[in-house]
């Protein structure tokens, strides 16, 4: 799947700009400068397929990824939280996310990406209910894991797993990656692929 060359499609303002409902997507969620698109690049072994910055607010649009012939469809989101951006434009990916996230028929999995040096945030936890009310499957995965001392890290990893083991839904185990480095990018490559052929 990810040994393909992946492509970017498009990048959607509005949901009617997505393309039709003909595959499955998994989408990377989180804060603003988490490192969403940079663990994109990570999965692909690409460096440049999704734009990534050091400013919070790099990506505005939903970005659409696709390989030929995979049965996958990839999907890069605006963060949320404290984008440097104008209110209104803000405001908008809010709606946008919103409506992506809770009303997309083929969304199999939404990876709900939280800073391990910091641990999941009050916005973090209220997307969770949201995917929760809708149904929708996610799983968190803890990024820039060469960044915190050990102890920070593992303070991050029981916070995100007190987060999920309340919920009313089941949901896969906390999983910690570094885009820098490659850890847990295998990992997460084979969960992916798990979803792709179910
Ligand atoms: P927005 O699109 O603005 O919401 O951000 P994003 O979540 O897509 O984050 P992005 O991938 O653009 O990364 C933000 C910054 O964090 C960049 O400067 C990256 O180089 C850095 N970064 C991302 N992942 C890692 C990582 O695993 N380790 C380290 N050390 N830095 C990382
Ligand atoms: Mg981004």
């Amino acid at each position: 799947l990810f040994a393909r060359p992946w492509s970017f499609i498009k990048g959607c303002v509005r949901i009617d700009d997505l393309p039709p409902m003909d595959r499955v997507e998994i989408a990377f969620a989180g804060r603003s400068n988490v490192g969403k698109s940079s663990l994109i690049n990570a999965l692909v072994g690409a460096t440049r397929l999704a734009r990534t910055s050091n400013t919070p607010g790099r990506t505005q649009e939903l970005n659409i990824f696709e390989a030929t012939d995979a049965p996958l469809r990839v999907v890069d989101m605006p963060g949320y939280g404290f984008a440097q951006a104008p209110k209104p434009k803000v405001e908008a990916w809010t709606r946008l996310i919103h409506a992506y996230l809770t009303g997309r028929a083929t969304l199999r999995r939404v990876y709900v990406l939280v800073d391990s040096r910091h641990g999941p945030k009050a916005n973090d936890l209220t997307v969770m209910n949201e995917l929760d009310g809708a149904a929708v499957s996610y799983q968190i995965v803890l990024t820039k894991a060469d960044k915190p001392p050990l102890r920070d890290l593992e303070k991050a990893i029981a916070a995100a797993r007190a987060a999920i083991s309340k919920r009313p839904a089941a949901h896969p185990e906390v999983l910690v990656t570094s885009s820098e480095t490659g850890a847990g990018i295998d990992q997460l490559r084979t969960e992916i692929h798990r979803l792709a052929n179910h």
